[in-house]
Protein backbone atom coordinates (compact mmCIF):
# COMPACT_ATOMS: atom_id res chain seq x y z
CA UNK A 1 0.00 0.00 0.00
CA UNK A 2 1.13 3.68 -0.70
CA UNK A 3 0.90 6.54 1.39
CA UNK A 4 0.75 8.85 -1.77
CA UNK A 5 -2.85 9.97 -2.91
CA UNK A 6 -3.74 8.15 -5.58
CA UNK A 7 -6.26 10.18 -7.95
CA UNK A 8 -8.00 10.23 -11.27
CA UNK A 9 -6.41 12.67 -13.73
CA UNK A 10 -8.96 14.97 -13.49
CA UNK A 11 -8.53 15.25 -9.68
CA UNK A 12 -4.78 15.82 -10.16
CA UNK A 13 -5.43 18.68 -13.24
CA UNK A 14 -7.67 20.30 -10.59
CA UNK A 15 -5.00 21.64 -8.60
CA UNK A 16 -3.51 23.43 -11.51
CA UNK A 17 -4.79 27.07 -11.70
CA UNK A 18 -4.67 29.71 -14.12
CA UNK A 19 -1.24 31.88 -14.24
CA UNK A 20 0.62 28.56 -12.79
CA UNK A 21 3.71 27.36 -14.41
CA UNK A 22 4.15 23.43 -15.43
CA UNK A 23 6.97 21.78 -15.60
CA UNK A 24 6.75 18.37 -17.49
CA UNK A 25 8.92 15.69 -17.92
CA UNK A 26 9.92 13.69 -21.00
CA UNK A 27 12.01 14.98 -24.30
CA UNK A 28 10.40 14.80 -27.39
CA UNK A 29 7.55 12.41 -27.27
CA UNK A 30 9.20 9.86 -25.16
CA UNK A 31 8.37 10.12 -21.54
CA UNK A 32 5.64 12.89 -21.37
CA UNK A 33 3.33 13.26 -19.37
CA UNK A 34 -0.02 11.63 -21.51
CA UNK A 35 -3.33 11.82 -19.29
CA UNK A 36 -2.72 14.50 -16.84
CA UNK A 37 -1.91 17.28 -20.11
CA UNK A 38 -5.11 16.08 -21.71
CA UNK A 39 -7.06 16.54 -18.32
CA UNK A 40 -5.97 19.83 -18.08
CA UNK A 41 -6.55 21.10 -21.43
CA UNK A 42 -10.04 19.37 -20.75
CA UNK A 43 -10.34 21.96 -17.57
CA UNK A 44 -9.27 25.20 -19.55
CA UNK A 45 -11.92 24.33 -22.33
CA UNK A 46 -14.60 24.33 -19.27
CA UNK A 47 -13.10 27.31 -17.62
CA UNK A 48 -13.05 28.90 -21.42
CA UNK A 49 -16.77 28.04 -21.51
CA UNK A 50 -17.78 30.05 -18.71
CA UNK A 51 -15.87 33.11 -20.28
CA UNK A 52 -12.85 32.59 -17.53
CA UNK A 53 -9.70 33.01 -18.48
CA UNK A 54 -6.75 29.90 -18.23
CA UNK A 55 -3.83 29.77 -19.46
CA UNK A 56 -0.22 27.96 -18.04
CA UNK A 57 3.44 28.73 -18.75
CA UNK A 58 5.05 25.25 -20.03
CA UNK A 59 8.15 24.10 -19.54
CA UNK A 60 9.16 20.95 -21.20
CA UNK A 61 12.79 19.13 -21.98
CA UNK A 62 11.59 19.16 -25.86
CA UNK A 63 9.25 18.40 -27.75
CA UNK A 64 5.78 16.43 -26.54
CA UNK A 65 3.38 13.99 -27.40
CA UNK A 66 0.06 15.76 -28.88
CA UNK A 67 -1.54 14.92 -25.87
CA UNK A 68 0.56 17.14 -24.17
CA UNK A 69 1.37 20.16 -26.66
CA UNK A 70 -0.98 19.33 -29.09
CA UNK A 71 -3.97 19.39 -26.06
CA UNK A 72 -2.96 21.97 -24.38
CA UNK A 73 -2.37 24.03 -28.04
CA UNK A 74 -6.01 23.37 -29.30
CA UNK A 75 -8.03 24.20 -26.11
CA UNK A 76 -5.86 27.57 -26.23
CA UNK A 77 -4.54 26.93 -22.75
CA UNK A 78 -0.57 27.92 -22.92
CA UNK A 79 0.47 31.51 -22.17
CA UNK A 80 3.99 30.83 -22.88
CA UNK A 81 5.96 27.57 -24.07
CA UNK A 82 9.96 26.66 -23.84
CA UNK A 83 12.14 25.13 -25.17
CA UNK A 84 11.84 23.07 -28.47
CA UNK A 85 8.09 22.06 -29.57
CA UNK A 86 7.24 19.97 -32.97
CA UNK A 87 3.34 20.27 -32.69
CA UNK A 88 1.78 21.77 -35.45
CA UNK A 89 -0.82 23.07 -32.94
CA UNK A 90 1.57 24.01 -30.94
CA UNK A 91 3.37 25.85 -33.58
CA UNK A 92 0.37 27.28 -35.15
CA UNK A 93 0.03 29.05 -31.30
CA UNK A 94 3.66 30.52 -31.29
CA UNK A 95 3.67 31.89 -34.86
CA UNK A 96 0.31 33.26 -34.55
CA UNK A 97 1.64 35.17 -31.58
CA UNK A 98 -0.63 33.51 -29.58
CA UNK A 99 1.62 31.72 -27.54
CA UNK A 100 4.82 33.09 -26.21
CA UNK A 101 7.33 31.10 -27.21
CA UNK A 102 10.79 31.17 -26.01
CA UNK A 103 13.73 29.18 -27.81
CA UNK A 104 16.98 28.37 -26.13
CA UNK A 105 19.98 25.47 -26.53
CA UNK A 106 18.64 22.76 -24.97
CA UNK A 107 21.65 22.37 -22.21
CA UNK A 108 20.68 25.58 -20.74
CA UNK A 109 17.04 25.10 -19.91
CA UNK A 110 17.82 23.41 -16.30
CA UNK A 111 20.30 26.40 -15.58
CA UNK A 112 18.26 28.56 -16.44
CA UNK A 113 15.73 27.63 -14.19
CA UNK A 114 17.97 27.27 -11.58
CA UNK A 115 19.40 30.61 -11.88
CA UNK A 116 15.68 32.37 -12.28
CA UNK A 117 16.75 33.68 -15.71
CA UNK A 118 13.08 32.24 -16.50
CA UNK A 119 9.70 30.99 -14.41
CA UNK A 120 10.32 28.32 -11.83
CA UNK A 121 7.55 25.74 -12.09
CA UNK A 122 4.97 25.56 -9.26
CA UNK A 123 4.51 21.79 -10.19
CA UNK A 124 6.38 19.33 -12.15
CA UNK A 125 4.32 16.58 -13.58
CA UNK A 126 6.22 13.49 -14.69
CA UNK A 127 5.92 10.26 -15.91
CA UNK A 128 7.24 7.47 -14.01
CA UNK A 129 7.19 3.53 -14.33
CA UNK A 130 8.32 3.08 -10.41
CA UNK A 131 8.32 4.50 -7.43
CA UNK A 132 8.65 4.07 -3.66
CA UNK A 133 7.62 6.01 -0.28
CA UNK A 134 11.13 7.68 -0.75
CA UNK A 135 10.10 10.02 -3.09
CA UNK A 136 12.48 7.70 -5.38
CA UNK A 137 11.14 7.63 -8.80
CA UNK A 138 11.99 5.86 -11.81
CA UNK A 139 11.43 7.63 -15.19
CA UNK A 140 10.62 6.09 -18.05
CA UNK A 141 11.98 6.73 -21.81
CA UNK A 142 13.48 10.02 -20.98
CA UNK A 143 14.53 12.41 -18.60
CA UNK A 144 14.99 15.64 -20.27
CA UNK A 145 14.91 18.20 -17.17
CA UNK A 146 12.93 16.42 -14.72
CA UNK A 147 16.22 16.14 -12.16
CA UNK A 148 15.65 20.27 -11.99
CA UNK A 149 11.82 20.78 -11.75
CA UNK A 150 11.22 18.07 -9.24
CA UNK A 151 13.21 19.85 -7.11
CA UNK A 152 12.25 23.43 -8.11
CA UNK A 153 8.70 22.62 -8.07
CA UNK A 154 6.62 23.43 -4.89
CA UNK A 155 4.28 20.36 -5.93
CA UNK A 156 4.95 17.01 -7.93
CA UNK A 157 2.16 14.84 -9.78
CA UNK A 158 3.07 11.90 -10.29
CA UNK A 159 1.67 9.60 -13.31
CA UNK A 160 2.22 6.24 -13.11
CA UNK A 161 2.41 4.47 -16.76
CA UNK A 162 2.18 0.84 -16.39
CA UNK A 163 2.98 0.59 -20.15
CA UNK A 164 6.60 0.84 -19.19
CA UNK A 165 7.82 -1.65 -17.28
CA UNK A 166 9.47 -1.25 -14.13
CA UNK A 167 12.51 -3.30 -15.24
CA UNK A 168 13.47 0.46 -16.91
CA UNK A 169 15.01 0.78 -13.34
CA UNK A 170 18.93 1.09 -14.32
CA UNK A 171 18.60 2.60 -17.77
CA UNK A 172 19.04 5.84 -16.13
CA UNK A 173 21.77 8.01 -14.43
CA UNK A 174 20.46 10.96 -12.89
CA UNK A 175 23.04 13.80 -11.75
CA UNK A 176 22.39 17.79 -11.07
CA UNK A 177 25.56 19.96 -11.69
CA UNK A 178 26.84 22.58 -9.01
CA UNK A 179 26.09 25.35 -10.21
CA UNK A 180 28.97 28.96 -9.75
CA UNK A 181 31.04 29.47 -8.09
CA UNK A 182 31.27 25.29 -7.12
CA UNK A 183 30.85 23.73 -10.74
CA UNK A 184 33.59 21.28 -11.12
CA UNK A 185 34.15 19.28 -14.15
CA UNK A 186 31.66 16.64 -15.19
CA UNK A 187 33.46 13.22 -14.14
CA UNK A 188 31.98 11.82 -18.19
CA UNK A 189 35.23 10.77 -19.85
CA UNK A 190 33.45 7.82 -22.35
CA UNK A 191 30.07 7.29 -23.61
CA UNK A 192 29.12 4.87 -21.32
CA UNK A 193 30.44 6.42 -17.71
CA UNK A 194 28.13 6.83 -15.38
CA UNK A 195 28.43 9.63 -12.52
CA UNK A 196 25.39 9.72 -11.09
CA UNK A 197 22.29 7.50 -9.79
CA UNK A 198 19.22 5.20 -11.16
CA UNK A 199 16.62 6.62 -9.64
CA UNK A 200 15.33 10.69 -9.63
CA UNK A 201 14.51 11.37 -5.71
CA UNK A 202 11.80 13.68 -4.79
CA UNK A 203 11.01 15.42 -1.59
CA UNK A 204 8.11 12.94 -0.37
CA UNK A 205 6.35 15.53 1.16
CA UNK A 206 5.71 17.75 -2.75
CA UNK A 207 4.68 14.58 -4.34
CA UNK A 208 0.85 15.61 -3.98
CA UNK A 209 -0.76 12.46 -6.31
CA UNK A 210 -0.51 9.87 -8.41
CA UNK A 211 -2.38 8.82 -11.41
CA UNK A 212 -2.48 5.36 -12.94
CA UNK A 213 -2.11 5.34 -16.90
CA UNK A 214 -1.15 2.78 -19.38
CA UNK A 215 -0.40 4.67 -22.50
CA UNK A 216 2.45 3.85 -25.29
CA UNK A 217 4.79 6.56 -25.94
CA UNK A 218 3.49 8.85 -29.35
CA UNK A 219 6.54 8.69 -31.12
CA UNK A 220 5.53 8.90 -34.98
CA UNK A 221 7.25 6.49 -37.16
CA UNK A 222 10.31 7.46 -39.31
CA UNK A 223 9.36 8.34 -43.39
CA UNK A 224 11.53 5.38 -45.61
CA UNK A 225 14.69 6.50 -46.73
CA UNK A 226 14.28 7.53 -50.05
CA UNK A 227 16.43 8.32 -52.96
CA UNK A 228 17.51 11.95 -51.66
CA UNK A 229 18.17 10.62 -47.88
CA UNK A 230 19.71 7.59 -48.92
CA UNK A 231 22.60 9.89 -50.42
CA UNK A 232 23.02 12.25 -48.40
CA UNK A 233 23.82 9.38 -46.20
CA UNK A 234 26.03 7.90 -48.44
CA UNK A 235 28.21 11.28 -48.72
CA UNK A 236 28.50 11.66 -45.02
CA UNK A 237 30.03 7.99 -44.66
CA UNK A 238 32.32 8.04 -47.59
CA UNK A 239 33.54 12.15 -46.33
CA UNK A 240 33.77 10.09 -43.14
CA UNK A 241 35.54 7.12 -44.05
CA UNK A 242 37.68 9.56 -45.97
CA UNK A 243 38.75 11.27 -42.98
CA UNK A 244 39.46 8.40 -41.19
CA UNK A 245 41.59 7.30 -44.05
CA UNK A 246 43.75 10.73 -43.87
CA UNK A 247 44.22 10.24 -40.21
CA UNK A 248 42.29 13.16 -39.20
CA UNK A 249 39.51 10.74 -36.88
CA UNK A 250 41.41 8.77 -35.25
CA UNK A 251 41.67 5.16 -35.70
CA UNK A 252 39.81 4.62 -33.11
CA UNK A 253 36.70 6.58 -34.24
CA UNK A 254 35.08 9.35 -31.82
CA UNK A 255 31.58 9.14 -30.37
CA UNK A 256 28.94 10.52 -32.70
CA UNK A 257 25.81 12.65 -32.22
CA UNK A 258 23.25 12.50 -34.30
CA UNK A 259 20.38 14.90 -34.79
CA UNK A 260 16.35 14.87 -34.88
CA UNK A 261 13.71 13.95 -37.75
CA UNK A 262 13.83 11.74 -40.59
CA UNK A 263 17.11 12.86 -42.68
CA UNK A 264 19.18 12.06 -39.16
CA UNK A 265 17.66 8.91 -38.95
CA UNK A 266 18.19 7.35 -42.18
CA UNK A 267 21.56 8.90 -42.36
CA UNK A 268 23.04 6.81 -39.45
CA UNK A 269 21.65 3.41 -41.34
CA UNK A 270 24.09 4.60 -43.99
CA UNK A 271 27.15 5.24 -41.52
CA UNK A 272 26.37 1.86 -40.22
CA UNK A 273 26.50 0.23 -43.30
CA UNK A 274 29.59 1.92 -44.66
CA UNK A 275 32.47 -1.18 -44.80
CA UNK A 276 35.29 1.46 -43.72
CA UNK A 277 33.20 3.02 -40.65
CA UNK A 278 34.38 0.81 -37.22
CA UNK A 279 31.55 0.18 -34.85
CA UNK A 280 31.00 3.40 -33.00
CA UNK A 281 29.53 4.51 -29.92
CA UNK A 282 26.90 7.45 -29.36
CA UNK A 283 27.00 10.51 -27.45
CA UNK A 284 23.92 12.13 -28.32
CA UNK A 285 20.76 13.86 -27.26
CA UNK A 286 17.52 11.74 -29.23
CA UNK A 287 18.36 7.75 -29.32
CA UNK A 288 16.18 7.42 -32.78
CA UNK A 289 14.62 3.56 -34.43
CA UNK A 290 17.99 3.24 -36.61
CA UNK A 291 20.62 3.59 -33.76
CA UNK A 292 18.77 0.36 -31.61
CA UNK A 293 19.11 -1.55 -35.44
CA UNK A 294 22.73 -0.54 -35.40
CA UNK A 295 23.18 -2.19 -32.20
CA UNK A 296 21.36 -5.60 -32.82
CA UNK A 297 24.17 -5.64 -35.29
CA UNK A 298 26.93 -4.78 -33.29
CA UNK A 299 27.61 -1.52 -35.14
CA UNK A 300 26.86 0.72 -32.43
CA UNK A 301 28.30 -0.15 -29.58
CA UNK A 302 26.88 2.32 -26.85
CA UNK A 303 24.45 5.07 -27.14
CA UNK A 304 23.94 7.92 -24.42
CA UNK A 305 21.44 10.10 -24.68
CA UNK A 306 18.29 11.63 -23.08
CA UNK A 307 15.50 9.91 -24.45
CA UNK A 308 14.55 7.04 -26.61
CA UNK A 309 12.79 8.68 -29.41
CA UNK A 310 11.64 5.60 -31.38
CA UNK A 311 8.68 3.97 -32.56
CA UNK A 312 6.09 1.63 -31.01
CA UNK A 313 7.37 -1.45 -32.42
CA UNK A 314 10.66 -0.63 -31.97
CA UNK A 315 10.13 0.17 -28.03
CA UNK A 316 8.48 -2.82 -28.09
CA UNK A 317 11.73 -4.42 -29.28
CA UNK A 318 13.63 -3.24 -26.37
CA UNK A 319 11.13 -3.99 -23.85
CA UNK A 320 10.86 -7.61 -25.10
CA UNK A 321 15.01 -7.66 -24.42
CA UNK A 322 15.63 -5.16 -21.81
CA UNK A 323 19.00 -7.24 -21.03
CA UNK A 324 20.50 -6.94 -24.36
CA UNK A 325 20.19 -3.22 -23.81
CA UNK A 326 21.03 -2.86 -19.99
CA UNK A 327 25.05 -2.73 -21.03
CA UNK A 328 24.20 -0.69 -24.43
CA UNK A 329 21.69 2.75 -23.60
CA UNK A 330 21.96 5.15 -20.77
CA UNK A 331 19.45 7.80 -20.55
CA UNK A 332 20.81 11.59 -18.82
CA UNK A 333 19.29 15.06 -17.94
CA UNK A 334 19.62 16.97 -20.97
CA UNK A 335 22.00 19.26 -19.29
CA UNK A 336 24.79 16.32 -19.56
CA UNK A 337 23.73 15.23 -22.86
CA UNK A 338 24.24 17.82 -24.18
CA UNK A 339 26.78 19.21 -22.46
CA UNK A 340 29.10 21.51 -24.18
CA UNK A 341 32.35 20.71 -21.82
CA UNK A 342 31.73 16.53 -22.39
CA UNK A 343 31.14 17.03 -25.99
CA UNK A 344 34.60 18.88 -26.79
CA UNK A 345 36.26 16.43 -24.12
CA UNK A 346 34.94 13.53 -26.22
CA UNK A 347 35.51 15.18 -29.60
CA UNK A 348 31.96 13.85 -31.05
CA UNK A 349 31.50 14.54 -34.64
CA UNK A 350 28.16 16.21 -34.50
CA UNK A 351 25.60 15.49 -37.57
CA UNK A 352 22.35 18.02 -37.97
CA UNK A 353 19.97 18.80 -39.76
CA UNK A 354 19.66 22.73 -41.88
CA UNK A 355 16.47 24.17 -42.81
CA UNK A 356 18.35 26.43 -44.75
CA UNK A 357 22.38 27.43 -45.27
CA UNK A 358 24.11 29.76 -47.51
CA UNK A 359 27.25 30.28 -49.51
CA UNK A 360 29.43 31.32 -46.44
CA UNK A 361 28.16 28.08 -44.24
CA UNK A 362 26.03 29.95 -41.92
CA UNK A 363 22.61 27.73 -41.03
CA UNK A 364 19.08 28.14 -40.22
CA UNK A 365 17.77 24.99 -38.42
CA UNK A 366 14.50 26.68 -37.45
CA UNK A 367 12.57 29.44 -39.64
CA UNK A 368 11.26 28.51 -42.56
CA UNK A 369 11.48 31.78 -44.65
CA UNK A 370 12.99 34.00 -41.70
CA UNK A 371 9.85 34.33 -39.73
CA UNK A 372 8.10 31.15 -39.22
CA UNK A 373 9.08 28.69 -36.19
CA UNK A 374 9.45 24.83 -37.33
CA UNK A 375 10.55 23.02 -33.77
CA UNK A 376 13.49 25.17 -32.47
CA UNK A 377 16.99 25.07 -31.95
CA UNK A 378 17.23 21.97 -29.96
CA UNK A 379 20.40 20.68 -28.87
CA UNK A 380 21.97 21.48 -32.49
CA UNK A 381 24.03 24.53 -31.19
CA UNK A 382 25.30 22.60 -28.05
CA UNK A 383 26.96 20.23 -30.52
CA UNK A 384 27.68 22.12 -33.23
CA UNK A 385 29.60 24.71 -31.38
CA UNK A 386 31.37 21.92 -29.40
CA UNK A 387 32.32 19.25 -31.39
CA UNK A 388 35.22 17.65 -32.90
CA UNK A 389 33.86 19.05 -35.90
CA UNK A 390 29.97 19.47 -37.22
CA UNK A 391 28.65 18.59 -40.23
CA UNK A 392 24.94 20.31 -41.27
CA UNK A 393 23.10 18.06 -43.55
CA UNK A 394 19.99 19.12 -46.02
CA UNK A 395 18.93 17.92 -49.18
CA UNK A 396 19.48 20.46 -51.55
CA UNK A 397 16.08 21.60 -52.55
CA UNK A 398 12.49 22.10 -50.61
CA UNK A 399 9.15 22.21 -51.56
CA UNK A 400 9.68 20.34 -54.92
CA UNK A 401 12.03 22.26 -56.27
CA UNK A 402 10.86 25.46 -55.77
CA UNK A 403 13.09 25.99 -52.64
CA UNK A 404 16.49 25.92 -53.24
CA UNK A 405 17.96 25.06 -49.22
CA UNK A 406 21.16 26.79 -50.26
CA UNK A 407 21.03 30.86 -50.90
CA UNK A 408 23.13 33.79 -50.40
CA UNK A 409 22.09 34.42 -47.10
CA UNK A 410 20.25 32.81 -44.64
CA UNK A 411 16.77 34.16 -43.46
CA UNK A 412 17.71 33.14 -39.82
CA UNK A 413 20.85 32.11 -38.43
CA UNK A 414 21.28 29.58 -36.05
CA UNK A 415 24.74 28.66 -36.76
CA UNK A 416 27.63 30.53 -37.82
CA UNK A 417 29.90 30.34 -40.04
CA UNK A 418 32.41 29.81 -37.56
CA UNK A 419 30.79 26.48 -36.19
CA UNK A 420 29.70 25.33 -39.01
CA UNK A 421 32.69 22.78 -40.39
CA UNK A 422 30.98 20.48 -42.92
CA UNK A 423 27.97 20.67 -45.17
CA UNK A 424 26.70 18.17 -47.34
CA UNK A 425 23.85 17.82 -49.29
CA UNK A 426 22.74 15.02 -52.09
CA UNK A 427 24.79 16.27 -54.68
CA UNK A 428 28.42 16.32 -52.61
CA UNK A 429 30.13 17.73 -49.53
CA UNK A 430 31.94 21.23 -48.68
CA UNK A 431 34.57 20.78 -46.65
CA UNK A 432 34.55 24.40 -44.92
CA UNK A 433 37.68 24.27 -42.67
CA UNK A 434 40.42 26.41 -42.86
CA UNK A 435 38.67 28.35 -45.67
CA UNK A 436 37.39 31.98 -46.45
CA UNK A 437 34.38 33.44 -47.52
CA UNK A 438 34.61 33.23 -50.69
CA UNK A 439 36.67 30.03 -51.33
CA UNK A 440 33.40 28.77 -49.27
CA UNK A 441 31.14 30.19 -51.38
CA UNK A 442 32.76 28.36 -54.16
CA UNK A 443 32.84 25.25 -52.15
CA UNK A 444 29.42 25.26 -51.73
CA UNK A 445 27.76 26.45 -55.05
CA UNK A 446 30.06 23.81 -56.67
CA UNK A 447 29.48 20.62 -54.61
CA UNK A 448 26.27 20.72 -52.72
CA UNK A 449 23.74 23.37 -54.61
CA UNK A 450 21.07 21.55 -56.84
CA UNK A 451 22.12 21.98 -60.33
CA UNK A 452 19.26 24.24 -61.49
CA UNK A 453 20.22 26.73 -58.76
CA UNK A 454 23.86 26.35 -59.34
CA UNK A 455 24.35 29.45 -62.02
CA UNK A 456 21.95 31.59 -60.41
CA UNK A 457 24.23 31.40 -57.33
CA UNK A 458 27.47 31.91 -60.11
CA UNK A 459 25.92 35.01 -61.15
CA UNK A 460 25.07 36.43 -57.70
CA UNK A 461 28.64 36.16 -56.26
CA UNK A 462 28.86 38.07 -59.61
CA UNK A 463 26.82 41.01 -58.21
CA UNK A 464 29.05 41.33 -55.23
CA UNK A 465 31.41 43.20 -54.52
CA UNK A 466 35.14 43.71 -53.12
CA UNK A 467 35.32 42.75 -49.09
CA UNK A 468 36.27 39.83 -46.89
CA UNK A 469 32.54 38.55 -47.38
CA UNK A 470 30.88 38.77 -50.78
CA UNK A 471 27.68 39.95 -50.48
CA UNK A 472 24.85 42.45 -52.26
CA UNK A 473 22.88 43.60 -49.85
CA UNK A 474 20.14 44.57 -52.18
CA UNK A 475 20.18 41.30 -53.81
CA UNK A 476 21.09 38.65 -50.44
CA UNK A 477 17.44 37.80 -50.14
CA UNK A 478 16.12 38.20 -53.58
CA UNK A 479 15.78 34.50 -53.95
CA UNK A 480 13.09 34.56 -50.79
CA UNK A 481 11.79 37.71 -51.73
CA UNK A 482 11.16 36.14 -55.40
CA UNK A 483 9.30 32.94 -53.71
CA UNK A 484 6.86 35.25 -51.76
CA UNK A 485 5.82 36.90 -54.49
CA UNK A 486 5.33 34.13 -57.03
CA UNK A 487 5.77 30.93 -55.04
CA UNK A 488 8.86 29.70 -56.82
CA UNK A 489 12.66 30.57 -56.09
CA UNK A 490 13.67 29.41 -60.07
CA UNK A 491 11.88 32.82 -60.70
CA UNK A 492 14.53 34.92 -59.26
CA UNK A 493 15.74 37.84 -61.58
CA UNK A 494 19.03 39.42 -60.68
CA UNK A 495 17.73 42.74 -61.82
CA UNK A 496 14.93 43.06 -59.76
CA UNK A 497 17.21 43.22 -56.49
CA UNK A 498 20.65 44.21 -57.13
CA UNK A 499 22.04 47.38 -55.90
N1 LIG B 1 12.49 26.51 -46.64
C1 LIG B 1 11.22 26.20 -46.32
N2 LIG B 1 10.81 24.98 -45.90
C2 LIG B 1 11.74 24.00 -45.85
C3 LIG B 1 13.07 24.25 -46.19
C4 LIG B 1 13.44 25.56 -46.60
N3 LIG B 1 14.69 25.86 -46.91
N4 LIG B 1 13.75 23.10 -46.04
C5 LIG B 1 12.88 22.16 -45.60
N5 LIG B 1 11.66 22.70 -45.49
C6 LIG B 1 10.44 22.04 -45.05
C7 LIG B 1 10.23 20.67 -45.69
O1 LIG B 1 9.62 20.83 -46.95
C8 LIG B 1 9.33 20.01 -44.67
O2 LIG B 1 8.03 20.56 -44.80
P1 LIG B 1 6.70 19.71 -44.56
O3 LIG B 1 6.73 19.40 -43.10
O4 LIG B 1 5.62 20.66 -44.96
O5 LIG B 1 6.86 18.53 -45.44
C9 LIG B 1 9.88 20.52 -43.33
O6 LIG B 1 10.62 21.71 -43.67
C10 LIG B 1 10.80 19.56 -42.56
O7 LIG B 1 11.59 18.87 -43.40
P2 LIG B 1 11.83 17.28 -43.22
O8 LIG B 1 12.34 16.80 -44.51
O9 LIG B 1 10.66 16.62 -42.62
O10 LIG B 1 13.07 17.30 -42.26
P3 LIG B 1 13.40 16.59 -40.90
O11 LIG B 1 12.31 15.76 -40.32
O12 LIG B 1 14.69 15.90 -41.15
O13 LIG B 1 13.65 17.83 -39.92
C11 LIG B 1 14.51 19.94 -39.18
C12 LIG B 1 14.52 18.85 -40.26
C13 LIG B 1 15.60 20.98 -39.53
C14 LIG B 1 13.16 20.61 -39.11
C15 LIG B 1 14.83 19.25 -37.81
O14 LIG B 1 16.02 18.53 -37.91
C16 LIG B 1 14.95 20.27 -36.68
O15 LIG B 1 13.96 20.68 -36.10
N6 LIG B 1 16.20 20.67 -36.35
C17 LIG B 1 16.47 21.65 -35.31
C18 LIG B 1 16.82 21.02 -34.02
C19 LIG B 1 17.96 20.07 -34.11
O16 LIG B 1 18.77 20.08 -35.02
N7 LIG B 1 18.05 19.20 -33.13
C20 LIG B 1 19.05 18.16 -33.11
C21 LIG B 1 19.89 18.30 -31.92
S1 LIG B 1 20.36 16.81 -31.23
Amino acid sequence: MSNFKFVTAEEAASYINHGDVVGFSGFTAAGSPKVVPTALAKRAEEFHSQGKEFKIGVFTGASTGDSLDGALARAKAVSSRSPYQSNKDMRSGLNSGEIDYFDLHLSTLAQSLRNGFVKRPKFAVLEVCDFNENGEVVLTTAVGISPTIARLADYVILELNRYHPKELAGFHDIYEINDPPHRREIPIYKASDRIGIATLKIDPKKIICVVESNNPDEVGGFTPVDEVTAKIGENVANFLASELKLGKIPKEFVPLQSGVGNIANALLASLGEHPDIPAFEMYTEVIQDSVIKLMRQGRVKFASGCSLTVSAEVLKEIYSDLDFFRDKLVLRPQELSNNPEIARRLGLISINTALEADIFGNVNSTHVLGSRMMNGIGGSGDFTRNSYFSIFTTPSTAKGGKISAIVPMVSHNDHSEHSVKVLITEHGVADLRGTSPRKRAELIIENCVAPEYKQMLWDYLKLCGPGHTPINLGACFGMHRTFAKTGNMMDTKWENFAD
